[in-house]
Parts: C-alpha cells; structure tokens; sequence
C-alpha cells in the first residue's frame, strides 16, 4: 500500500500540473502548524523563481484544481504562498479500511529482498554477562524483528567470544585447583570423562577470580597466555576443557537470553575460523594485500581522503596468534561462503568503531565481499547511572546482567502489589512482562548511539515515555473490548471504520496512518527509536481520544461499530510495535 504522503503528494502533484505548473512542486508535509491544518504543501513558494511569478498566485491557481478533490476537504492558499491543508474523513475512512485488511498494515514489501546477516549478543564465555551486553542484545533483537518484518531474508548469529584469554585464564586456575585432573596428564590417552569437573556456578567464580590474579601476577598471567596458546595450537587436554566450558556455559547463556525475549539462529563463535585462519592469512599475502611489519602480518586500510590516522590491520602477531580483527575477517569470509549476504549488520559498544572501520577496510581491499555487499557497524553508546558514569552495583561493582533484571522485577511487583488485590503468582508473571518492557524500552527509546541514564524510578513509570505507559495503554484498550464483548458486542473482521467526527477521533486516525512510513524508515535507518516514538504518539492520540468520548455508552450503533473498529486497530498496531521492540503486554496489570 502506498504511504498515505506519497498519495497526497501524487494529487497534489496532479493539481499543480493542472494548473500549468512542475508536479514535483506537489510535495506534501505533515503541517508545523497543527493549530491552522494537517498537511502543508510549499510547492508554489519552491515554483515563484521558476515560473516569475507572486507564489499566493501559484497557490490560488492550484487550489482551483483541488475543488472536486477526494483527498483534501480543506486547502487553502496563505500569504506569502503557502498551501495549508486539511485531509477529508472519508478518505482517511478508506485509507484505514485499507490499512487495517492488510496483513502488515499497509507497509510495502520489497522488490528484492535482501539477505542479511546480524551479529548481536556477541557474549564472551564463562565470563558473566553484564550490562554492556544488555544494549547488544536489545538493539539487535529489535533490528532483527524490524528488518524481518519489513520483508528482508535474516540470519543472525550470536558471534560467541569463545576463543580467547578468558579460556586460558580459566584453565589455569583450573588447573591451580585441581592439578591432578586427568586434562593436565600428558600421557593420558584415552577418553576425556564426559562430566565437567566444575559447576555453571563455580564457573560464574573461576573467571572473576582467575582475571584478577592476573593482574597482579605476571608469572600467573604468563601460565594463561601460555594456556591459551595451547589451546589454540590443539593440546588435546585444554581442548577437552575448552568443550566442558562451552557446553556448561551454552544453555546457562540461552537461559539468560531466553528471559531477555531475544533468541538466535546461529551459536557460531570465534572459535568456529579457527582452523580457516591460516589459509586466510596465505592468500592475504599471497596475493598482495598482505605484508610482515616487525615480524607480524598486516593490511594497509589508511585512504587517501582519511582525516585521521588509520592504523594497518593486524592479521597476525609476531608470535603467529590471531588477534580479534583476524576471527572477525575469517568470519566475514566464512558468512560470505555460507550465506552470501547482501548486508552485513554488527551491534557493539561504539568504542568499537575503529576496529569495525578496520575490518571492513580490510575486507573489502582483499576482496573477502564482493563490492556491492553492504557491512555497517551500529554501535551504541554507555548505559549510565543516574550519576553518570557508567552502571555500577550499589556496592559499586560491575553489575551483572541478573541483578539488573532481578531489581527492575522487583521494583515492578511492588508497584503491580501496591494497593491491589492480585494473586502473588499473577503479581510475578506481570512484574516480569511489564519490567522487560521498562528496560527495554528505556534502552531503545533512545537513538543507539547516545549514552543513556538507566532510570529505574522512571522506567517503571506508568506515565510519560515509557514501557509500562505503552502496556497500560493497550491493557486498556483491551479492557474495554472485553466489555464489549461481554456486553454481547461482535467485533467484526474487517472493522467498519466511521468517519471521524472529533479532532480526537481524527488525530487517532492520522496517527494509526502514519505506521508504513514510520516503519519503512525504522528499517532503512536501522532505527527502533523511531517505532518508540510512534508508539507514544499513537498511545497519546488514544489516550485524549478516550478520555473525551464515550465509547462503551455510545447510542449510535454505526458510530459505537467506528469507535471498536479504531481500538482493534490500534491495538493491533500497538501489540506489532511492541514485538518488533522485543517484548509483550499482559492481559491485566
Ligand atoms: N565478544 C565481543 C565483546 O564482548 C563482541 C563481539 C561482537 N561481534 C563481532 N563480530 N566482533 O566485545
């Protein structure tokens, strides 16, 4: 279905041509002066040098041709030029009808789809899972629901950190602990045991406590840089150990996730090039790219047009070991093989910009992507306390991401409780469905790459732009169809949508119309800030709509049949947004 701007400006272009002047003048705007009319058009103002002539000439001549015009009840020219202009209730009636039989609500699929490949979570294993993979894992969910939704092919892959010192770090304190253990016996041949020796929750205590010896032992650093290395090399006993981790950690990682609302296709980690990596590295250098400075391999990325400096791409260190840019290009190479994507989409910390800038560099100059093929880094900025400075436990720790999560729940539940008769199991699934909302709403209502202060107090808010303020919205609006129904009221499948007849009932509607523009932009820009943003318009617009009418005790059959029409839609586009953002609403709170 066509936006709803596209089929003003296409009549207003018709009128404009009509009178003798450039269609392209056509162009319609929703109006920065709500108070004197809807839309605007500055066609007439744009044409007055073209065409020599006064603009309010212009726009009188086209408001002529707008006089038998289904689209515009109202346009009117204003001094100096312009077209102010007011949209007929019919024929948003019929836009509506449109809209709400359409099973994507009027939004166009494209033409070609595009294959892409999003690469989010990227969690690092057995270390715990903290705020800063919070923004990560909700900004690609959204990206990822988003994209899909508007048509495109999707692969996501959660890139696991499973490959690096953290694992050596592990394995030695392991191997502090229990030295014994048939991993570290060298002659040992036969099968590894299929048990771990460790728990999911010794693991949470192994990590903290291995990183931090190694600060301040550099012979205990050492041990794990060695560790490491064998690990990667392939000593049978540290990869054996590596494989327990792994699998220990997994569905500890799923678990968390699974809360999250936010799932992934693809475990792939860097683990997983590995063995690709050397070849990689020979045809780097094979074919030219690729040259030994100070004894480790790098690619020039630095362009002529750089304003700033731009360090060579390291593929391999001095002592032969890959570095973080080396597992990221083996895995575009790897996706490239497997996949073929169109578009390539990461979601990191924006402090990663330099290194994706490097990588991207490098992939294309080597030609691991064709040249067409899209690769874009969306990275996001620090969540903050109310301090400021980034989030912290009361006791001023690193806070885990289950703490967060524990603390927003709880604070929900007080709030659900708080004078309220509900039943404590009731009471605990609400506080967990309307608390995923206030942190994930909190998060993505912000452009991503702003730093944000994470709020607790006005999250959990019911009022103002906020989760909670959505579900409650739509609670309500579900309330009162519910006691429609109950009332022996019949909703019928395509909604006979009235012709407005407030400005209440009006704004509604427009706002309901705005939803295949604001998603095709949502999706072009890679942007959930922007579903956020209509999705509060649109709970304001309902919000006064139902505050000023009588819905329920309306007379007029016809009308009363309007008004449920409207909440079915809105409801429904309301409930579509709130998924592409990642979470649900309850039927009560
Ligand atoms: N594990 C990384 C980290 O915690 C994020 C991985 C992002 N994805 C990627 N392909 N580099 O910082």
């Amino acid at each position: 279905m066509k936006k709803l701007l596209d089929l003003l400006s296409e009549e207003m272009g018709q009128a404009f041509a009509a009178a003798g002047y450039d269609s392209n003048l056509g162009r319609v705007t929703i109006s920065n002066r709500p108070d004197l009319c809807e839309y605007q058009c500055n066609g007439a103002m744009a044409g007055a040098k073209q065409y020599k002539k006064a603009p309010i000439m212009i726009a009188n001549e086209v408001v002529a041709q707008l006089a038998e015009s289904k689209a515009f009840k109202e346009a009117v020219a204003v001094p100096p030029g312009f077209l102010n202009l007011k949209l007929s209730e019919e024929y948003l009636r019929q836009f509506l009808t449109d809209m709400a039989k359409d099973e994507k609500f009027g939004l166009e699929m494209p033409k070609k789809p595009k294959k892409v490949i999003i690469d989010y979570g990227g969690p690092n294993v057995a270390k715990p899972l903290h705020v800063g993979h919070l923004r990560s894992a909700i900004i690609g969910e959204s990206i990822k629901r988003i994209v899909r939704y508007a048509g495109h092919d999707i692969i996501v892959d959660i890139h696991l950190g499973d490959w690096g010192l953290q694992m050596g770090l592990i394995i030695t304190e392991l191997q502090e602990r229990q030295p014994d253990l048939v991993y570290f016996d060298e002659n040992y041949e036969v099968e590894y045991p299929a048990e771990a020796p460790f728990t999911i929750t010794e693991l949470g205590e192994i990590y903290p406590t291995a990183s931090a010896k190694s600060k301040e032992d550099e012979d205990y650093k050492q041990r794990a840089l060695d560790a490491t290395f064998k690990l990667q090399s392939g000593v049978r006993g540290h990869r054996a150990l590596w494989k327990h981790i792994i699998n220990i950690s997994i569905p500890d990682l799923k678990k968390n996730y699974a809360n999250l609302n936010v799932d992934f296709e693809l475990w792939k980690g860097e683990s997983d090039v590995h063995d690709v990596i050397p070849g990689m590295a020979e045809q780097m250098k094979a074919e030219g790219y690729a040259y030994v400075s100070e004894g480790a391999l790098v690619v020039d990325v630095k362009e002529e047009s750089d304003t700033k400096e731009l360090p060579p791409c390291m593929i391999l260190k001095s002592d032969g070991a890959a570095l973080y840019t080396t597992t990221d290009l083996a895995t575009i190479m790897e996706r490239v093989k497997d996949y073929d994507p169109d578009l390539m989409i990461y979601l990191t910390d924006k402090r990663q910009a330099l290194h994706f800038e490097q990588v991207f560099r490098c992939a294309r100059k080597t030609k691991l992507v064709k040249p067409q093929t899209e690769m874009i880094h969306i990275g996001f900025g620090t969540m903050n306390g109310k301090d400021g400075k980034p989030f912290k436990t009361r006791e001023g720790g690193v806070m885990r991401l289950e703490t967060l999560i524990q603390d927003i729940n709880d604070e929900m539940y007080r709030k659900i409780t708080d004078n309220r008769d509900v039943s404590e199991e009731e009471a605990r699934q609400t506080a967990g469905i309307v608390a995923l909302s206030a942190i994930k709403y909190g998060d993505l209502s912000n452009q991503a790459s702003k730093d944000y202060i994470f709020d607790i107090d006005k999250f959990t808010s019911f009022e103002g732009d906020t989760g909670p303020y959505i579900l409650y919205t739509i609670v309500r609006i579900k309330s009162i169809l519910n006691k429609y129904k109950e009332q022996g009221g019949v909703i019928a499948e395509d909604g006979a949508f009235g012709l407005a007849s407030s400005d209440y009932e009006k704004t509604l509607m427009l706002e309901l119309a705005k939803f295949n523009a604001m998603l095709e932009t949502a999706c072009e820009e890679t942007a959930p800030h922007k579903v956020c943003a209509y999705i509060y318009d649109l709970a304001n617009a309902f919000n006064k709509f139902y505050h000023e009418t009588k819905i329920l005790a309306e007379e007029d059959e016809t009308k009363k049949q309007g008004y449920i029409a409207l909440l079915v839609l809105t409801r429904d586009v309301l409930e579509t947004c709130i998924d592409l953002l990642g979470f649900s609403a309850p039927e009560r709170m």
